[in-house]
């Protein structure tokens, strides 16, 4: 029997640097975030939001606490596996403000870049690529160059490069930030329909109220703790 716990953490703790220098970010995140899920998560600047992210990115190491992704354990006070890198690689996809597309390699080859480096076939990778491109309504795009797209189709083409090593997790850190509201609106939308068709925890920061009437939870960070609040 699968779970649907995504997410789960306990009494993580993050602080930055020593003496005249020393920064708690988080003192204590306790919570569950499901796959299925859509989850705005907001806070003033500097409150910890990325620093959140990293954390459940396996990027940044926190100085304390439990985290499970999926059933897998993963932190105990320290990481229970050297292999991180791979946790990230196999369960996790990433979306940023920018879009961060390669600028001198077509979509499609941006889209396979990581999957081939992670040792897919160079047909089963463009395949899935040409799927997702499907899936996001932009498939005559493949040959195109970045800098031919627009804002909004760039991000969607980023957005399917965080679903091209199918993640149980995506984190998406402001994804909205350079966009209007009208694209702004499609992005938070087609993460919603990707959480929910692709069974995908999603954590989306954002500075937009307008965005979490589509979100099924936001969360926030108050007193250097994460609270769930009610978006309605
Ligand atoms: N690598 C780092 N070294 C020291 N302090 C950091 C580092 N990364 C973030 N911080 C501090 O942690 C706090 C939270 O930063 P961040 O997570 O980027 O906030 P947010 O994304 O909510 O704006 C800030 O006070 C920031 O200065
Ligand atoms: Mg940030």
């Amino acid at each position: 029997m699968s779970t649907k716990q995504a997410i789960k953490v306990e009494n993580l703790h993050k602080s930055f640097g020593k003496g005249d220098t020393f920064v708690d970010v988080i003192k204590d995140a306790s919570f569950v975030i499901n796959k299925g899920e859509l989850v705005a998560l907001v806070a003033p600047s500097g409150a910890g939001k990325t620093t959140l992210l990293m954390m459940l990115g396996c990027v940044e190491d926190p100085n304390s606490g439990k985290m499970w992704l999926g059933d897998e354990k993963v932190y105990d006070d320290k990481w229970l596996t050297k292999e991180t890198r791979k946790i990230r690689r196999e369960k996790i996809g990433f979306i940023f403000q920018a879009h961060y597309l390669i600028p001198f390699l077509n979509i499609i080859d941006n889209l396979t870049l990581l999957p081939q480096a992670n040792g897919v076939a160079d047909k089963v990778s463009k395949a899935k690529a040409r799927e997702l491109l499907e899936y996001f309504d932009i498939a005559d795009k493949e040959k195109a160059m970045p800098s031919q797209l627009s804002g909004g189709q760039n991000q969607r083409v980023a957005i399917a490069r965080a679903l091209a090593n199918t993640p149980e997790i995506i984190l998406a850190d402001e994804p909205t930030a350079a966009l209007d509201m009208e694209r702004s609106v499609d992005v938070v939308k087609m993460l919603k329909r990707i959480a929910l068709e692709q069974d995908v925890a999603i954590i989306m920061v954002t500075h937009d109220d307008r965005m979490l009437q589509y979100c099924d939870r936001v969360m926030e960070i108050k007193d250097k703790t994460t609270v769930f609040s009610s978006n309605s």
